[in-house]
């Protein structure tokens, strides 16, 4: 198993790689991929006044959406550990047009608290699978509420129930340079949380009470442009790096390929329908105890 600190530089790494796919789509990243963060949202159920912490903010559009919700006299904090994903937040959102939002780049994991804090309630959308010490990472956030604050996240749970992220991978791959080292085990990724047990022990471990986690069954639909859609998935993904680098023709091939293995999600004229799984997690911050939980090694 890879350590933890190898484990880091790998991740920043990746989204720093990834960053410029993340940026260019973040509009369809917003619009088709609301359904990866709907159910954690009404979960969130965020009211004016609130102050609110998104995790992994991306591009910023969860922030926005919570900002809009808890309005002038409240706040929505995003965070994201890479900066260019930060710079295009604020560039899309800025502070005139959307009273109490900010933006802060910094790992989760590795902060005390957030900047800000304490918080009501901390949302996420896709990214609590992907910290390279989970239970780190939880327990900023958990730090990071006031007491009884909540948490709302939504997470992948396995590939067999996400079918096209393996597709925009496997398609793309033949066609382009090496791609980043694939998972093993609980290595960070986005299928680390399949097991919902797992996923309970590290909130737990972090000092969350309340755990639930519940399946969602979810479908990104977009319109019928096989390119763009196959576009989207690889530069999102972990293929994306490889793809910017290769020459136009091998690009072409690449958004073939994976077309192709998503043809079986779409009804030609109407679009695509992507059927997706998701964990929705819930959790409370709790009463603060004179005594961390224990670090112990999460399996
Ligand atoms: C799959 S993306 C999801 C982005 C956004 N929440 C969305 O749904 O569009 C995961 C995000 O988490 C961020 N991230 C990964 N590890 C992080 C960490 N340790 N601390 C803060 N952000 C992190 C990445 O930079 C990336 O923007």
């Amino acid at each position: 198993m890879t350590d933890t600190a190898s484990l880091r530089a790998r991740s920043a790494a990746f989204w720093a790689g990834a960053a410029a796919g993340w940026i260019r789509h973040a509009d369809r990243q917003d619009e088709t991929g609301r359904p990866l963060g709907a159910a954690a949202m009404d979960r969130l159920a965020a009211r004016p006044a609130e102050r609110i912490l998104d995790v992994g903010c991306g591009c910023g559009g969860t922030t926005a959406e919570i900002a809009a919700a808890v309005g002038q006299t409240g706040a929505a904090i995003g965070v994201d550990i890479d900066e260019a994903m930060v710079t295009a937040a604020r560039r899309r959102f800025p502070t005139d047009g959307h009273p109490g939002i900010q933006f802060h780049v910094a790992d989760i994991e590795t902060l005390d608290v957030v900047p800000g804090a304490p918080f009501d309630a901390a949302f996420s959308r896709m990214t609590l699978m992907l910290l390279a010490d989970p239970v780190a990472g939880c327990r900023t956030i958990r730090r990071s509420l006031r007491p009884g604050g909540r948490l709302a996240a939504t997470v992948f749970r396995d590939g067999g129930v996400n079918p096209w992220l393996s597709a925009a991978m496997l398609g793309a791959a033949p066609h382009l340079g090496p791609l980043p080292p694939l998972p093993v085990g609980d290595e960070p990724g986005p299928f680390a949380f399949a097991d919902p047990a797992r996923l309970a022990r590290i909130l737990t471990t972090a000092g969350f009470t309340s755990v639930t986690i519940t399946p969602r069954d979810v479908a990104l639909e977009t319109p019928d442009d096989a390119d763009a859609v196959a576009e989207w998935l690889i530069e999102v993904g972990p293929a994306g790096a490889a793809y910017r680098a290769a020459p136009p023709a091998d690009q072409a091939s690449a958004r073939a390929g994976v077309a192709r293995l998503l043809g079986r999600f779409r009804e030609p004229g109407a679009g695509y329908r992507l059927p997706t799984g998701l964990w929705l997690v819930a959790a409370n911050a709790g009463t603060p105890t004179h005594h961390e939980p224990r670090e112990d090694k999460i399996q």
